[in-house]
């Protein structure tokens, strides 16, 4: 087999291979883009999930994420490989990143907060059992502070003809926008130990990022930093959105309007705009697991206030959720049994067919308990939601079309801030529905004074509602 690679034919049998153990939303668009940038790399992908590998294969990728077709297309079968052969991936390999998922551990020690860690050891064991040579294994999952350690210890303990440089390299993409965010980051954390080998390996790695990304982005720090920044990143991200929520529910009471706030406080640059926009809650599927982490690490080292005050972040977005739910029925005349709820939207964020910890599923599931009739649509999450909601299939109805949703409902609630909600004519959705007519706009991304001079009665969050009753 030959590729052309920085202008001359070589055998692709002889270029340096990148191989990467789990082809999800990170593994599988982060790989596409170093293959893209770097074309004297071979570049190989693998996945227990034969179904998952097909679809990479195809032109009906696993995910949906802006721009990452025509990526992955551009190197597919050139330096980009997919495959179930995880042997001899390893085989071959020189640098090894690891993208299996880290979910909360649902049993035992732990449950409900520590990572689930048998994916991540299981692939640790498999390098170990089909390494023949020296690799550069790289935490590309995001896992708890001082998990190289236990990776370290598993893979010495093998044979010692084969030796392993432990680096921690955590992704920071947002789900959406991670092409942009792969093409040009904020930075980029390698992290290695400050020893002869470790100082090779991260530069191997940074020189594969420097391909594209500025150097000064590019930083190194030691591992156990590199690791904790990564829970450290998504704690404050989310707690800047329980921040707001918080104050949310008190614009509510008080008739302060949150984006108001939200602008003020934001123009401060020690403060900063983003990650300031009140809505129903956060999701997705790291902010709640990385907290619960940050956490049980916190309770680990019995450090309880540190633990405390991280978990109110989490436990301050599930208010946010039930809250949302409470205001609907409240608004509604303390019923909405038998109403018609069409819901707008259901993944965690715009531009993604990712529903996992959406506060969609929760806002669904307490609907129906009050024997609500829900109509969800989403552009692209619909196959999720299904899977979500399965066992109260029979109780939610799921439909594409926003319009079939709305007609002959009691109440809109917007639950993903998808830009064709904001574009769809409110006037004919009004005239079909049941009268008074509710939006409740989880992400106040609607024209709300539009609304009400439509003749909606238009609950934002965090603001006065406009009401005609
Ligand atoms: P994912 O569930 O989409 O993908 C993980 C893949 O790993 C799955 O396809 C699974 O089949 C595969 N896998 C599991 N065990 C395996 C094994 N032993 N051998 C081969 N494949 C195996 O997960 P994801 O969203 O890509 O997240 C991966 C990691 O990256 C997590 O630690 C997550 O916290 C972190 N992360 C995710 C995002 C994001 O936006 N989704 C962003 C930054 C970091
Ligand atoms: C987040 C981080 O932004 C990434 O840096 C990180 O790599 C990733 O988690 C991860 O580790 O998985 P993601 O969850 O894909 O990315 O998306 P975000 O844009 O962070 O949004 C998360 C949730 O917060 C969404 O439900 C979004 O609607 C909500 N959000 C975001 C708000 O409610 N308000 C805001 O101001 C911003």
């Amino acid at each position: 087999m030959t590729k052309r690679g920085g202008g001359k034919t070589e055998s692709i049998d002889h270029m340096k291979t990148i191989l990467c153990i789990g082809a999800g939303y990170v593994g599988g668009p982060t790989m596409a883009m170093i293959a893209r940038k770097c074309p004297e790399y071979k570049v190989h992908v693998v996945d227990i999930d034969a179904a998952r590998i097909k679809a990479w294969q195809s032109d009906n990728l696993p995910i949906y994420e802006p721009g990452l077709k025509e990526l992955v297309k551009a190197s597919l079968n050139r330096n980009l490989f997919f495959s179930t052969d995880i042997a001899r991936g390893i085989a071959e390999a020189d640098i090894i990143f690891v993208s299996v998922n880290t979910p909360t551990k649902t049993f035992g020690q732990g449950a409900g907060r520590a990572a689930d860690l048998q994916y991540w050891e299981k692939t640790a064991r498999e390098i170990l059992a089909h390494s023949k040579s020296d690799k550069i294994v790289v935490e590309k999952s995001t896992l708890p502070v001082r998990t190289a350690e236990a990776m370290e210890r598993i893979l010495r303990s093998g044979r010692p003809e084969a030796k392993f440089e432990v680096l921690s390299n955590p992704e920071f993409l947002a789900e959406g926008t991670a092409m942009k965010d792969l093409e040009n980051p904020d930075r980029v954390l390698v992290g290695g130990h400050d020893t002869e080998t470790g100082r090779r390996a991260v530069k191997e790695l940074v020189d594969i990022y420097a391909h594209w990304i500025p150097r000064d982005r590019i930083l190194t720090a030691s591992v156990w930093s590199s690791e904790l920044s990564k829970l450290a990143a998504n704690a404050f991200l989310a707690q800047r959105i329980s921040s707001i929520n918080s104050l949310s529910a008190l614009c509510e009471s008080t008739e302060a309007d949150v984006a108001e706030v939200a602008r003020a406080i934001g123009m401060d640059q020690r403060i900063g705009s983003r990650f300031l926009q009140a809505s129903v809650g956060f999701g997705g599927s790291c902010f709640k697991k990385d907290i619960l982490n940050l956490v049980y690490l916190c309770e680990h080292y019995g450090l309880h206030e540190a633990a405390a005050y991280w978990e109110q972040v989490v436990r301050m977005n599930e208010y946010q959720e039930d809250r949302f739910v409470r205001r609907m029925i409240a608004a509604m005349f303390n019923t909405v049994a038998g109403k018609r709820i069409a819901v707008f939207g259901f993944a965690f964020k715009a531009d993604t067919g990712d529903t996992r910890e959406s506060p969609a599923i929760r806002v669904v599931r307490e609907l129906v308990e009050e024997r609500a009739s829900v109509v969800v649509s989403d552009p692209k999450a619909l196959a999720n939601a299904r899977r979500d909601l399965a066992d109260i299939a029979d109780r939610v109805v799921f439909d594409e079309d926003p319009l079939k949703g709305a007609a002959g409902a009691h109440a809109l609630a917007v639950l993903t801030d998808w830009a064709d909600y904001a574009r769809l004519d409110y006037a004919r959705i009004f005239a079909g529905m049941v009268k008074p007519a509710f939006v409740f706009d989880g992400r106040n991304c609607l024209d709300h004074r539009r609304l009400f001079e439509i003749g909606f009665n238009v609950y934002p969050v965090g603001k006065r509602p406009l009401s005609h009753l």
